[in-house]
């Protein structure tokens, strides 16, 4: 055993993390519920928000600073409320708040020497993790055998952008979903299908697009989807490196394709040797398998995959074909040792506690939430349409999708003590990154009883 393996098993230490996750249990029993802020705080909260827009250079979207704690898929602001979270750091804390088994994973991980792991100096779990990211992609048998960690989700589609482009060199261009959204360097700016986030930057990369499944025409929207793409690489033979695949569309919308409208496309990619990408900071565990390609079968067609938000770190996986040359990839930092120590926990709860297939809790929740929201839209059909999404991301559109409107109700909501958020445009859905491992159907049941009543008030 090393000196770090006989302090973690040190019957003092887990007998003192015990101590601690006690405490903290103890505490959490004060937040049984949604509950509005403590008069006695509120002036020093406002001042707090008003002062951090002004340091931060921008207002803040909600009026949110949280205390620190929460419980399951409550969460307590610094103000003393307490609100539910479906939005979950936009998808990051599947687990919810305060969960048992992150905290402890964390406390362990606050023991060890260093707070950030890095490219070149790494502790034992960057590896355990690596490895465990690995067989998970490979569990439907896909090619991808090499993982990479990296620091934020849009530095795990650099990296995959990169592998792509290297290899498949001199082809530079790339192939997009229209409406799709993978984050804020320079060059995703040019790859989001949004003009306003890239305004004023320089076009540093060529980006075709090709429209998204239609759900309403799953035949139609295919073959048109098809003939756009063999149309790009008729115009522009042998340019294209690589195509970025975002299976569901998070931001833009909630919008799942399907597996026979993602095969026929990455199909067309194959043959023309065009790199097939998938962009999973959204959607991984999110869907009924831990990666959306294998819950759609596209194991055999994934070149490269990238991962971030509820997997807590995010990485990079590859196949051998893709591997970068030495010097293509590096970083300082690849995560903060607690947050790969959390990653592990997550990924320990995901496989032990019957998330995925058909009768997982992921898909139960989904079809409870679903039922719920078409309930509602039966009642008021004027107010509400969809529900939209699969697993858990499940999405709607109230108030016919005008954003001022849908806004409205967000803060609205907001105020009333659910926290949930919006995606696309035209119309505008309201989206639920729901806290699948602390949620259930008795929460899902009080919120959409708030959500219904809010939907009524905002309408008139
Ligand atoms: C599909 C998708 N890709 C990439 C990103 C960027 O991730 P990050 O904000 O961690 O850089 C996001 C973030 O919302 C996303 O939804």
């Amino acid at each position: 055993m090393t000196t770090a393996q006989q302090l973690q098993s040190d019957p003092d230490i887990e007998s003192g993390i015990q101590g601690l996750l006690d405490n903290l249990a103890k505490h959490q029993e004060q937040i049984q519920g949604i509950r509005p802020a403590d008069p006695a705080l509120t002036e020093d909260y406002e001042k707090t928000l008003a002062e951090f827009s002004t340091l931060r250079g921008g207002k803040l979207f909600f009026p949110y600073l949280a205390s620190g704690l929460g419980k399951g898929p409550f969460v307590e602001l610094a103000d003393g409320s307490v609100k539910y979270d479906y939005t979950c750091g936009i998808g990051v804390h599947l687990m919810g708040h305060s969960h048992p088994r992150i905290v402890e994973a964390s406390l362990k991980a606050s023991l060890e020497d260093v707070v950030m792991q890095g490219n070149i100096q790494q502790n034992q779990a960057s590896f355990d993790l690596t490895k465990r990211l690995i067989s998970l992609a490979q569990r439907q048998g896909s090619a991808l055998n090499h993982c990479f960690l990296s620091s934020s989700g849009v530095m795990s589609g650099e990296n995959a952008l990169k592998m792509a482009l290297q290899k498949n060199s001199p082809a530079s261009r790339v192939l997009a979903f229209e409406r799709c959204f993978a984050g804020r360097s320079i060059a995703f700016s040019q790859i989001n299908d949004k003009p306003a986030f890239r305004q004023g930057l320089p076009t540093v990369l060529h980006v075709d697009y090709v429209p998204f499944f239609d759900e309403s025409d799953p035949e139609g929207s295919t073959r048109r989807s098809v003939e756009v793409l063999s149309g790009h690489l008729k115009r522009y033979p042998g340019e294209h490196a690589a195509m970025i695949f975002e299976l569901i569309q998070g931001e833009g919308g909630f919008y799942p394709g399907s597996a026979d409208y993602h095969r026929a496309l990455m199909e067309m990619c194959r043959e023309h040797k065009v790199a097939v990408l998938a962009d999973e900071v959204q959607t991984f565990a999110r869907t009924l398998q831990p990666f959306a390609f294998q819950h759609f079968g596209l194991d055999d067609l994934i070149d490269i995959v990238w991962i971030g938000k509820a997997a807590q770190v995010c990485a990079t996986l590859f196949t051998d074909h893709y591997a970068p040359k030495p010097g293509l990839i590096a970083q300082t930092y690849t995560s903060s040792t607690s947050a790969i120590a959390a990653s592990l926990a997550t990924l320990d709860e995901l496989e032990n506690g019957s998330y995925f297939g058909d009768d997982g809790k992921t898909n139960r929740l989904h079809t409870f939430f679903r039922e719920g929201l078409i309930a509602i839209s039966e009642r008021h059909p004027q107010l509400l349409t969809g529900p939209w999404g699969l697993g858990a991301m499940t999405g709607c559109t109230p108030l016919q999708g005008e954003s001022s409107k849908v806004l409205a109700l967000l803060h609205e909501l907001y105020a009333k003590g659910i926290i949930c958020f919006v995606a696309g445009a035209n119309p505008m859905r309201m989206r639920f990154l729901m806290p699948i491992g602390a949620l259930e159907e008795v929460h899902i049941t009080e919120t959409l009883e708030i959500f219904e009543a809010t939907l009524i008030e905002m309408s008139v």
